[in-house]
């Protein structure tokens, strides 16, 4: 280890969609110190359904966590004073709590099976009204949130249902699955959940922070099979001893969005984050207040610091970001390595050559909410090539953001003056480039790779007196950083973001039932 004798640390289980890792942070020092990484495999049974086996997620963490204790050694881990976890939101998991066996393979959370769910439920609401809900729970209608998931699950598969006849049918998204199981699973695990997490069901009172009795109503969803909502930092239980670092405990839960807010320290009322990864989720803070938007974006709890009364964010999702490069180079053979191809190709060419690559491969998330949209590329001529087509890709997660950007300045009324960004597909140079001359504001990097996981460290910290890189501080800049400025114009700006939306308009509706 490189730690010194006694310096605690801190240890946090990152669950995201592509991999598990488990990291682990000194307490005066914003970097970590060690981490061990998994990839964990997605199935595709059918065209738009999305996998995982919770099984293997669960076997990533011990195995992540075993690595780790084994790199820092017994000493040393002994200084591991707490844990936090992060996670992939929305992505639903159903078991069995006499026997602790998974009823089905998670529900990712960008799979749209329940897009005839979804439809169902529309023809029943007044206008077809997507936002018919929001007043309860901050979100649109969508295949997106977990409440849809469930209601599928429910509905097919049997034994979900009989499990749920039983009454021994539990629900939790990665966090609360990862944290029953930590804690004991059938000999007493915790079954709570954090308000981030919460946030994301489509089940929680975005106000009252409770189940929503209307929406559990609406939904034919017993609460009994829901878990506890907790705040974000608090103390939910301690590590069972079947596994590594057994007696530890655990004080930080956040979804993956809501932790690298924290992490990028978006403390303040109008600071907002964008973390590239294979979607893209941008979150604006904006304090006490629940701001519900009228253009598009979703109302989300940010964090809530043990009795501290909740953060809450804007947040406007993409569903497709790096995972179009990935579909230029599996589907299309484009590339070889996304990290290290990627900018190369794309700089070989000094524009897109006027093609606009629109990737709704799973419909269009924020600002438009149609899962009738599908990916298009359009403005190819003979002198169109494959770079051409992958810094269109580029491009396309920019003018998604500034999609968003643009409805949350309308939402908000003070237009933002600086992006912070990260997340993997941050370290792209020429995106941030990018990104910087599409949306006319400077794009500020964190250097720090594990911002995400940092915020869910921070969380964890703060339950246990431990004031890492003073949290309730609203100045502390300690994050290295690198900026990218606007080198466009107003004009240039505004006329390739019309043709954007030109290209938008024609991915709409293509997917008619
Ligand atoms: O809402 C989905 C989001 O939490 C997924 O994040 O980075 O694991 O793809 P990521």
């Amino acid at each position: 280890g490189t730690n010194n004798e006694n310096e605690k640390l801190i240890g946090v289980i990152d669950a995201g969609t592509r991999s598990v890792q488990f990291c682990v942070f000194r307490t005066t020092h914003n970097k970590e110190i060690t981490k061990h990484t998994i990839d964990i495999a997605t199935a595709v049974p059918q065209e738009g359904w999305s996998e995982q086996d919770p099984k293997e997620i669960l076997d990533a963490v011990r195995k992540c966590m075993a690595k780790v204790v084994e790199e820092l050694g017994e000493e040393a881990s002994k200084n591991i004073v707490t844990l936090g976890i992060t996670n992939q939101r929305e992505t639903t998991i159903l078991w069995d709590k006499t026997t602790g066996e998974p009823l089905h393979n998670a529900i990712v959370w960008n799979d749209i099976r329940t897009d005839s769910t979804v439809d169902r439920i529309l023809a029943k609401v007044p206008d077809q009204d997507t936002n018919y809900f929001k007043n309860h729970c901050g979100l649109p209608v969508s295949p997106y949130f977990s409440a849809f998931k469930i209601k599928w699950l429910m509905h097919y598969s049997p034994h979900v249902k009989n499990a749920c006849k039983s009454k021994t049918c539990l629900f939790g998204t990665v966090d609360t699955w990862i944290l029953w199981n930590l804690t004991g699973g059938i000999n007493g695990g915790k079954h709570y959940t954090d308000v981030t997490n919460a946030s994301r069901t489509f089940l929680m009172n975005i106000e009252l922070l409770n189940w929503d009795p209307y929406l559990l109503n609406y939904f034919k969803i017993p609460e009994e099979m829901l878990p506890e909502i907790k705040s974000s930092s608090e103390i939910y239980g301690y590590v069972s001893n079947d596994w590594p670092l057994e007696g530890v405990c655990i004080s930080g839960i956040l979804g993956n969005q809501q932790s690298s807010l924290l992490g990028q320290r978006c403390l303040k009322e109008g600071q907002a984050k964008n973390t590239y990864r294979s979607g893209c989720f941008l979150l604006y803070n904006t304090g006490n207040q629940r701001v519900l938007s009228t253009h598009g974006l979703v109302t989300t709890v940010a964090y809530k610091l043990g009795k501290q009364p909740p953060v809450y964010a804007l947040e406007g999702s993409v569903a497709v970001a790096g995972t179009a490069i990935k579909w230029l180079r599996d589907n299309m053979g484009f590339l070889k390595d996304v990290s290290r191809d990627t900018e190369s190709l794309a700089k070989e060419v000094f524009n897109t050559g006027d093609v606009y690559f629109v990737p709704a491969f799973k419909g269009l998330y924020a600002p438009y909410w149609r899962k009738d949209a599908r990916g298009i590329i359009c403005g190819l001529t003979a002198f169109s090539t494959k770079q051409h087509i992958i810094r269109a890709a580029l491009e396309a997660v920019c003018f998604q953001t500034r999609d968003i950007l643009e409805a949350m300045n309308k939402d908000c009324g003070i237009p933002l003056t600086k992006l912070r960004v990260d997340g993997k597909m941050s370290q792209n140079d020429l995106l941030m480039q990018l990104q910087a001359d599409i949306s006319g504001i400077p794009v500020i990097r964190a250097e720090t790779e594990d911002i995400t996981a940092l915020g869910a460290a921070m969380a964890a910290g703060a339950a246990r007196g431990v004031d890492i890189w003073n949290i309730h501080s609203e100045e502390s800049e300690l994050i290295p950083i690198h900026t990218f400025l606007p080198t466009s114009t107003t004009n240039e700006r505004d006329a390739r973001y019309k043709k954007w939306k030109m290209a938008v308009q024609r991915s709409l509706g293509w997917a008619v039932p």
